[in-house]
């Protein structure tokens, strides 16, 4: 199959080197011209573990191409999928879906044969129809059909969630794009990955519903983490002890600092104000959202309070910056919001991030540290904020020799207890009775 992947975002760039890994050829367009230079010279837009070597492989075997010029590519192609950018509209949390019709009537003037036109950019329900509408506007005589298939990549794992995913959804009401979207999916179908085809509005909608469910379901663990250190409850047992109860699951169930990212936050949101607008609120989800932003600046009173109260002048190390490890991404990360309110109530805060600390200036002002080490030198606390593996083994002797305080808050508890306190620590998890 031909396909082009319109947008070489985070999405566009990983499912185009996963189709040409399948075999398809694949060209990646992107408007910024210095994105596709880089890409051109190997150099990749974002943090994904694997992503250069499977992105070189396949530019190396001639079945993956990066192009600003969206015509000659969709001339060419069997499939368009449209993998834009979506993010919440200024002002009313809406998903801004401009960028996915601008990209709908470039695509529609240089279809020529049986196109199939995809929407995998997260969008709400209805956003096929006007894509539909679009392209038979723009281009009267083209012969399309428009089909949503979102994405269900996290991440940091995107590589294997999408060679080794759980469904594929697939919405389109027309037998030819299906016979098309089957032969994309082959690889994966003959690999017993359930390929669910519905409508197109039913499969927009499914998008919305796994990320809100999902955020409901880290949102509920973190709500009886609470709880469990109110009444001597320990809120890891309590996961496994309701995740391993099939209908449950045990995924999703750890208690941290609140969910962040480009994905949860927005597409929570997006589903609010679309239930809204249909008069059919789904409360549970703004209720969900509302304990969650609540949640990040509590995290950072959490740290204060574990410092007895008063932080004034003190320094506090933050160990991980990213909202999730192994990604550079720190859209509505946790860290954010700690930061904050710890300088708010007049602490100094320092932090270390593997890879998230460039996009972490950005939106930040603390003090930057090489390493772990470095940021705790000083310091009447250490939090750890993201759970990077690099901080899953710290040598807690050498950390805690350069603290001015040996304060250890874990919020995603990588660590027990008394292994912590056997350094000196006083330690402070989540969900576990201090
Ligand atoms: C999420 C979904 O998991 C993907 O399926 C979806 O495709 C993607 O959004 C998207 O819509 O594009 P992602 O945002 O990359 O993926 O990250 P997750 O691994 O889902 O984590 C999201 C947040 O939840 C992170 O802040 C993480 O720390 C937090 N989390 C996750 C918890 O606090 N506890 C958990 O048990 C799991």
């Amino acid at each position: 199959m031909r396909i082009v992947m319109v947008g070489s975002g985070y999405v566009g760039l990983v499912s185009g080197a996963c189709f040409a890994d399948f075999g398809h050829e694949v060209v990646c367009v992107d408007k910024a011209e210095e994105k596709i230079t880089a890409l051109n010279k190997g150099v990749m837009p974002i943090y994904e573990p694997g992503l250069d070597l499977l992105v070189g492989n396949n530019k190396a075997a001639g079945r993956l191409s990066f192009t600003t010029d969206l015509g000659p590519a969709v001339e060419a192609a069997d499939v368009v999928f449209i993998a834009v950018g979506t993010p919440s509209r200024r002002g009313d949390g809406h998903a801004d879906v401009s960028y996915v019709y601008a990209a709908a009537a470039e695509i529609a003037q240089s279809i020529k044969g049986f196109t199939v036109v995809v929407t995998k950019s997260t969008v709400p329900v209805g956003t096929g129809d006007e894509v539909e509408r679009i392209i038979r506007e723009t281009n009267p005589d083209a012969d399309f059909a428009v089909v949503s298939n979102p994405e269900f990549l996290r991440e940091g794992a995107a590589i294997d969630d999408f060679k080794r995913p759980d469904r594929i959804v697939i919405g389109l009401s027309d037998d030819r794009a299906r016979a098309v979207m089957t032969e994309v999916y082959r690889p994966l179908y003959l690999n017993q990955s359930p390929l669910v085809f519905t409508g197109r509005r039913t499969s927009e909608l499914i998008k919305y519903a796994a990320n809100a469910f999902l955020a409901m379901k880290i949102t509920f663990i973190n709500e009886i983490a609470d709880l469990c250190e109110r009444v001597g409850a320990d809120v890891q047992d309590v996961s496994r002890g309701i995740g391993l109860d099939g209908r449950i699951g045990a995924k999703f169930l750890h208690a941290g600092p609140g969910y962040g990212g480009s994905c949860f936050p927005k597409d929570t949101l997006a589903l609010v104000k679309t239930a809204q607008d249909h008069d059919s609120p789904v409360r549970l989800i703004e209720t969900t959202i509302a304990i969650n932003d609540n949640r990040k600046r509590a995290m950072g009173r959490r740290v204060i309070a574990a410092l007895g109260g008063d932080v004034r002048g003190k320094k506090i190390a933050l160990l991980g910056l990213t909202f999730k490890p192994n990604t550079d991404d720190m859209r509505d990360s946790p860290a954010i919001a700690i930061a904050q309110t710890l300088q708010d109530s007049g602490a100094i805060v320092s932090g270390f991030d593997p890879e998230g600390m460039e996009n972490a200036r950005q939106l930040i002002n603390i003090e930057f540290a090489s390493g772990p080490y470095q940021a705790a030198e000083g310091a009447s606390a250490v939090v750890l904020v993201t759970e990077w593996n690099q901080f899953r083994a710290l040598d807690l002797s050498r950390l805690k020799s350069s603290m001015a305080a040996p304060v250890f808050v874990d919020l995603r508890n990588v660590y027990r207890a008394p292994e912590v306190e056997a350094h000196g620590f006083t330690y402070h998890g989540v969900g576990k009775a201090d």
